[in-house]
């Protein structure tokens, strides 16, 4: 890389500290937060209920933002392929789990349990990219180009939010 155009990469960087990695990260306490919210909270509760909807919208804009904008550019790349199809997985199943949850009454038993497999999931998962994929796409995606990610992430994940879905591209 041109020592002018590293330096830029770097001032770039700078001026916006928030790249994608730390904006994910951010999301990922928020959502640990949730859950714990929800494993103390008691059977019936109404707080259980508007709590998870929170969580399940949250999440599912999240994963559904990370597999539009994130992994897309890690798995073009050799080295990161496997983890991006590694990732692609893990959010199949956090899908599939909240989907389940939806589904059932949040009163019964066999919804905590649920719940708790799915916090499992998710827990496993965050561990995962903070531990492995975010170290390794941090050294093979430029700086800046972490910064253009994290403003596109942003908008995939509102417009996830806001229940529009029709992107153009496959999730
Ligand atoms: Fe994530
Ligand atoms: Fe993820």
């Amino acid at each position: 890389m041109e020592l002018v155009e590293r330096i830029r990469e770097v001032l770039s960087a700078e001026l916006n500290p928030d790249g994608i990695l730390e904006i994910l990260k951010r999301e990922h306490r928020e959502v640990s937060a949730l859950m714990d919210h929800v494993e103390q909270s008691k059977p019936g509760a109404p707080a259980r209920t508007s709590t998870f909807e929170e969580i399940a919208s949250t999440l599912l804009a999240h994963v559904k933002a990370e597999d539009e904008v994130f992994y897309p550019a890690l798995d073009k790349i050799e080295a990161t392929h496997g983890m991006a199809l590694e990732a692609h997985e893990e959010h199949h199943v956090i899908e599939v789990l909240v989907a389940e949850l939806r589904a059932i009454q949040v009163r019964g038993e066999a919804w905590m349990a649920k719940f708790h497999v799915l916090t499992e999931n998710v827990d496993h998962h965050v561990k995962e990219e903070e531990d492995k994929f975010f170290p390794k796409a941090r050294t093979v995606l430029a700086a800046a180009h972490q910064v253009e990610m994290a403003t596109a992430y942003a908008a995939a994940r509102d417009r996830h939010l806001a229940g529009r879905t029709t992107h153009s591209e496959p999730s």
